[in-house]
């Protein structure tokens, strides 16, 4: 089988994934997945459904009922739920408060990692918890990206969208907690990701880190 063209890219909430990713997929002209949207997309759909989230199986049955459509253009990210534009409604409070317990659901995984594969084509930047350890392991190229937690903090506060920066510090510390610590593919390095600290670094100069590491590979 032929090495997949995928530069798997995991980390937790802040470390800048999403800006390196998009940035290495419009340099390489490959398709951009935010794994990240997908459960958080699926997190409205149980939301809207109006079910327990402590309930497994109803929250995996309104997810399966739900269509998620993920744009992959890094220059045009978008998410659809049922054919409403959702981009904006997934990043608020109440979708960023609920999102670790669904996406701790196994069957709520299953599903959302079949649909990240598919939108993977002929050669993706995918960026979220589990893409070289669970959604891509094959990926020739895996890099976890990190950051301090004051740097992560003040990155996600300016965003805008969910509170100062003691607010989000204490969210992110929740929600790493309960990312790294489910049963179901744990936010996780695997044993062959690059590890890069992004703190001190600008965006420009992780891409061209990222850049060096997928030529290097031969991608
Ligand atoms: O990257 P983000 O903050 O948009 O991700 C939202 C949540 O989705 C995060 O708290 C953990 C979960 N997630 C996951 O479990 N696996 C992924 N591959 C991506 C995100």
């Amino acid at each position: 089988m032929s090495t997949p063209r995928v530069i798997a890219l995991d980390g937790p909430s802040g470390s800048g994934k999403s800006t390196v990713a998009r940035g290495v997929a419009r340099t390489l002209g490959w398709r951009y997945v935010d794994t990240g949207a997908t459960y958080r997309a699926a997190t409205l759909a149980a939301l809207r459904a109006g079910v327990a989230l402590e309930d497994p199986a109803a929250v995996a049955a309104a997810v399966a009922d739900a269509r998620i459509e993920l744009s992959v253009d890094p220059d045009v990210p978008g998410v659809r739920l049922d054919g409403d534009d959702v981009a904006a409604e997934i990043r608020g409070p109440v979708v960023t408060g609920a999102v670790s317990a669904v996406s701790a659901v196994p069957a709520v995984r299953a599903q959302m990692v079949a649909l990240q594969r598919s939108l993977i084509g002929d050669g993706a930047v995918v960026e979220g918890r589990d893409i070289g350890t669970a959604v891509a392991p094959a990926a020739p190229v895996k890099v976890y990206l990190d950051a301090s937690p004051e740097v992560r903090a003040s990155r996600r506060a300016a965003e805008g969208t969910v509170g100062d920066v003691p607010t989000v510090a204490a969210d992110l510390a929740r929600r790493d907690q309960l990312d790294s610590s489910r049963q179901a593919s744990p936010l996780q390095a695997a044993d062959d990701a690059v590890h890069l600290d992004s703190s001190a670094l600008s965006a420009d100069e992780v891409v061209a880190r990222v850049l060096e590491l997928a030529r290097a590979a031969g991608l």
